[in-house]
This record gives structure tokens, sequence and C-alpha cells, in this order.
């Protein structure tokens, strides 16, 4: 089979990054005799340089034209002040919407081989932890009407959180077919004790929930949740949550896996055409030095060749490799911890990865 994947590099450390996971991918394909097509479009800041858009129409259709779409990262401080509209962020976003990738997968695993990195107490991690985040992706507060006017204090600004029945039925969908395929476990993750669009989010969950009646279903308040991950990671198993919580709560239980160079994620729609990210950014502060950790786009692509392409062998191949390398004691500059061991750089962690596949 021939596959066609659109490349976003992005800006900061997105070009190095995700050229690892192309070497990666080309040597799967090699493998398992696969061949995957690469077009590299302009997203982000360098977009904007290039051509006065963060996200130009060329770059939308190379994408809508592909299998699967493969992204680095965006942003960085010399796009900062830009408008709102131009701004790298309202690349991504767009891409999101666009091409309509309602669901987010965001799983976040702790490494037994790195649980040293963890910032949690040991017996709070003795049982490791597996769960899912599924992040709403292209609605709620980031797509929002907002904006800006005289208030009766001035000068004021609004963003707006709104939610449909629709958007959360079919991400709830997607969360309770995946626990129903995990530990049957789903929690989901609101501020309903305060928010009028939280209460009709956790309406339609519990309608769902008759549905899926295999599935242990829960609530969870945003705040206690947050609380919850750092207490008692190993409770979770698969999240469900809105757009904003859903960043905001990757970010933490990213940082109990040990490193937030480790989490891939899978953007999903209701088309086999997904998008796969890192979920970390653009790191501006090490770009270009050959120091990021390429393991969260390296297992990204694993993510794409499960989701878009139904490899599953080729996505454990990966999983497996990554897996090897960091029991066999490879670090990257970020998963250093205490120890005195002179990190890999971004290339030499790839050269590696690639010799263990
Ligand atoms: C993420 C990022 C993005 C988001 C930003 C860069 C727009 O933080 O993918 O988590 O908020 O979705
Ligand atoms: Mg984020």
């Amino acid at each position: 089979m021939i596959y066609k994947i659109a490349l976003v590099k992005g800006d900061g450390i997105g070009p190095e990054i995700v050229e690892s996971a192309v070497a990666v991918l080309n040597k799967i394909a090699a493998k398992f005799n696969h061949t995957f097509k690469y077009k590299d479009v302009l997203a982000g800041g360098c977009a904007y340089d290039a051509t006065g858009h963060p996200l130009p129409e060329e770059t939308l259709k190379v994408c809508k034209e592909s299998d699967s779409v493969l992204l680095g990262a965006v942003g960085g401080p010399k796009w900062d002040n830009l408008p709102s509209h131009l701004r790298p962020e309202k690349a991504l976003l767009g891409l999101r919407s666009a091409l309509n990738l309602y669901t987010n997968l965001r799983p976040a695993t702790m490494h037994p081989a790195l649980k040293d990195e963890c910032p949690l107490r040991e017996d709070i991690t003795a049982n490791g932890f597996d769960m899912v985040i599924v992040r709403e992706l292209t609605g709620g507060i980031y797509f929002g009407e907002n904006g800006r006017r005289m208030g009766p204090n001035g000068k004021e600004a609004y963003d707006t959180e709104c939610y449909s029945v629709m958007e959360v039925e079919r991400v709830g969908r997607v969360a309770f077919e995946l626990a129903q395929k995990r530990n049957k476990k789903l929690v989901s993750i609101d501020k309903a004790n305060v928010l009028e669009s939280s209460r009709l989010w956790r309406e339609t969950m519990h309608r769902l929930a008759k549905e899926y009646e295999d599935v242990e279903y829960s609530d969870m308040l945003v705040d206690n949740a947050a609380m919850q991950l750092i207490r008692n990671p190993s409770q979770f198993d698969v999240v469900v949550t809105s757009n904003m919580f859903g960043d905001i709560l990757s970010d933490e239980a990213s940082m109990i896996t040990g490193s937030i160079g480790l989490l891939p994620s899978a953007s999903l729609g209701s088309s086999k055409c997904g998008m796969y990210e890192p979920i970390h950014g653009s790191a501006p502060d090490i770009a270009g030095q050959n120091k990021a950790n390429p393991i969260a786009t390296i297992l990204s692509a694993a993510m794409m060749l499960r989701y878009s392409f139904d490899l599953a062998k080729e996505a454990d191949c990966i999983e497996e490799a990554v897996t090897d390398v960091l029991n066999a004691g490879y670090r990257t500059h970020d998963i250093l911890g205490n120890s005195n061991k002179k990190p890999l750089g971004t290339r030499e962690m790839t050269k590696v990865i690639l010799d263990y596949i």
C-alpha cells in the first residue's frame, strides 16, 4: 500500500523531531514493505514568515488530500506579538477544525524504566499508571466567540465556552468505545458545579452511559481531577473532557510520566485521516541544538500507523523499540534525572531507536 503523509514540521524543534519520526517510518516501510510518500507543508510561524499567513490555503489542501498529517510543533517568541488571527497557534487550531478532528487521544503511561523521573512519591506510583485522556478538540472556549469591549470597569475581554449536545455526544462515544476496549472505566471531567456548559456536558454523558452499561462511568470536577492525578494516577483508565480542561490536564499527566517529551497524541475525526503530534510545544530555547527528545513524535507516528492506517503490528514494533531503548538506559537530556550519564542528542536517540526496530 502507498500512504500519503503531509509533514507539518512547524517551528522551533518541530523540524528536528519530525525528521526523527520520518526516519523511523522509513525503517518501518523497509521492514514491512510499505510505501510512505511525504509532502512538506508550512504552518505556524514559518508559514507566516514565508507567506504572511500561519495556515496557507496550499497547506490545508495538501493535508486534506493526504491519508494523514504528522505535525511537529508551532509557535515561538518571535511571533508572540502578532494579532491573534496571525499567531502560529491559529494554524494548529485551524488545521484541527478544517480537518474536523474533534477527538484528541493523549495516552499517558508510566514506563517502569523511567520511574525515577516521576516527581511523585514512590508509594503513589507503585502500581504504575496507564491512562488515555480523550480531549474534545474543535469546540469549547478555544473556538467560541471572543472579543474586546468596554464594560462597567472600562476595557475588558471575553472568551466563550459553548458546547452543543452533538459535540459532547460524538466525543463521548469515542471515549466509551475506547473504554470498552481497555479496562472499561471512564471518568468524565467537567465543572458542573459552576458552568452551564458543563451541566449540559454531564447530562449528555449520563444519557450516553445508559447505552454503555459494561463501562463503569463516573464524573469528576476538574479541580478535583487535577488533585487526583497526582494523588492517585492509577485510578484512571479513560478520561474524557473539554478542549481547555484536556489541554491543561494532559500537560499535568505528562509531567508525572517523567517528561513532556514522551507523550504522543492522535487527533481524529469521522474519517481515517488524522493528525498526529507530540503534546509538547516548539521549545524555542533548545531549537536547532540536537537536544530535543524525539520520542513523543516517534510515538505519534506509531499512533498514525495504528489509527489511520490500521497497521497495528508496525505500531507495536515502534512502541516496543522505544520501550526497549528506555529499558536499556538510553536517555535524552530531559529524562536524565540525577544520573551522571551523558545524554543522547535528538539524532543519536533516533539512531538507537532505529537500531532496535
Ligand atoms: C496543545 C497545545 C495547543 C493547544 C496550542 C499550541 C494551541 O497547547 O496541543 O496542547 O492548546 O491545543
Ligand atoms: Mg497544550
